[in-house]
């Protein structure tokens, strides 16, 4: 597949936290002069290597991992890479504490630099444990699914799981650099493509009308992952949560804007049990309650709904799901709510491209939501 091979950079503005998100398709090959200019890894001229510890999955680190430690090691990094297993098991104590046990005897130190290399869930781990290594070490994201690529890479938040709650355990620690090859994308299943759409649907709902009907617009050049449109949306995406974490890094009120489809979401993906349905497509159907809410309440023109659904189905993205589940989806609800002093608080749209944070008290409000993407039959619509 051709590209433009022009690279594109994001900054993020967070003072002496700032970093730059680098988007350029097979940009991998380059990441010794990047990490070099941007994370200030550059390895010594007196013949001794920057220390780099990697953290991936076995399956991308035979993917890309190997071909990275070898350019790497041929510009005089020392790297040393560590896999963890795959899935949302890894985010936890356990795992984390395996990885210390490696950085301590591969003597990572306070100027080596963790290099997370993977989904969101390598990006949280490795990031969590730079955080908390030696209170805290240099680390750069190299995110490799389209969700940590517009999402979970940007914005500095790290977690782990508890066994009562996802990313029950976590930190605020900003990445140093973010090194995006939408290359990647290429060889990740087409179901977690689909799922990262619906974070890109989500950024064009919050804040941008016009990057939306760009969606619409290229979506079959999106779907068969052509360079220009898919460098174009990750650009727009990471612009936007960029825009958003400089304004509030430590979410206390604008960044809740990102969890649009979130609130119902959540609650759709603990039901579902975490496998079933993957993040981005309980989001979608997420996304699709919260604005048959706003349309009730009178904040929304049923327009809005109709727009986002047509986009959803076109994406192949569920935008139902099985009416058994109503009642634990309700309940997994109120029971996030107890943990946020009994306030259910929603972001719901206003028309495309502007979203607000309300709090809703009638609970007629919720169910109705809820019914509007239960599924009575088979099939999705
Ligand atoms: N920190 C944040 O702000 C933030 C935001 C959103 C989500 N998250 C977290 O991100 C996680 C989900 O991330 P995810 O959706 O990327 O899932 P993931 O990290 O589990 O990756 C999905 C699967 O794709 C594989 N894979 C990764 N890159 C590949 C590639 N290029 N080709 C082929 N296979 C590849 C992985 O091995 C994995 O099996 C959750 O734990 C969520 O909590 C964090
Ligand atoms: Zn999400």
């Amino acid at each position: 597949m051709g590209g433009s091979f022009v690279p594109c950079e994001v900054p993020v503005n967070l003072g002496d936290r700032s970093y730059k998100i680098h988007i350029q398709w097979g940009s991998l090959s380059e990441a010794p002069t990047l990490l070099g200019r941007h994370a200030s890894a550059e390895p010594s001229h007196s013949g001794l290597g920057k220390h780099l510890f990697l953290v991936t999955h076995p399956g991308v680190q035979s993917l890309y991992g190997e071909g990275l430690q070898k350019v790497l090691s041929r510009e005089g990094y020392a790297v040393d890479t560590s896999t963890v297993p795959e899935g949302e098991s890894s985010k936890c104590l356990e795992v984390a504490s395996r990885l210390y046990d490696r950085m301590v005897e591969a003597g990572v130190k306070r100027d080596s630099v963790v290099v997370a290399l993977g989904g969101g869930v390598v990006g949280d781990l490795a990031g969590f444990v730079a955080a908390t290594y030696m209170r805290g070490i240099r680390f750069v994201q190299i995110p490799t699914t389209l969700l940590s690529q517009v999402d979970a890479s940007v914005g500095g938040k790290v977690a782990l799981n508890h066994p009562s709650a996802k990313n029950l355990i976590g930190a605020f620690h900003q990445p140093s650099f973010v090194l995006i090859d939408p290359e990647t994308l290429t060889t990740l299943p087409d179901r977690e493509i689909r799922a990262g759409m619906a974070e890109v649907v989500k950024y064009g709902m919050i804040h941008d009308e016009s990057f939306l009907a760009y969606i619409e617009d290229n979506l079959d050049d999106l779907l068969a992952l052509s360079p220009d449109p898919i460098e174009t949306i990750l650009r727009r995406s990471c612009e936007i949560k960029a825009w958003v974490v400089e304004r509030d890094e430590r979410e206390s009120d604008l960044r809740a804007l990102l969890n649009f489809g979130h609130t119902i979401g959540h609650a759709v993906e603990a039901v579902m049990g975490y496998g079933e349905m993957l993040h981005g497509e309980c989001v979608a159907v997420g996304m699709l309650a919260a604005t048959h809410m706003a349309t009730e309440c009178g904040l929304c023109p049923p327009e809005v709904g109709d727009r986002l659904r047509r986009l959803l189905i076109r994406i192949g993205l569920p935008v139902t799901v099985p009416s058994q589940h109503t009642d634990g989806i309700l309940a997994a609800m109120k029971l996030d709510k107890k943990g946020r002093a009994g306030k259910m608080r929603f972001v719901l749209p206003e028309g495309i491209g502007s979203v607000n944070l309300v709090e809703v008290t009638e609970e007629a409000l919720v169910a109705h939501a809820l019914d509007s993407i239960m599924n009575e039959a088979s099939g999705n619509g």
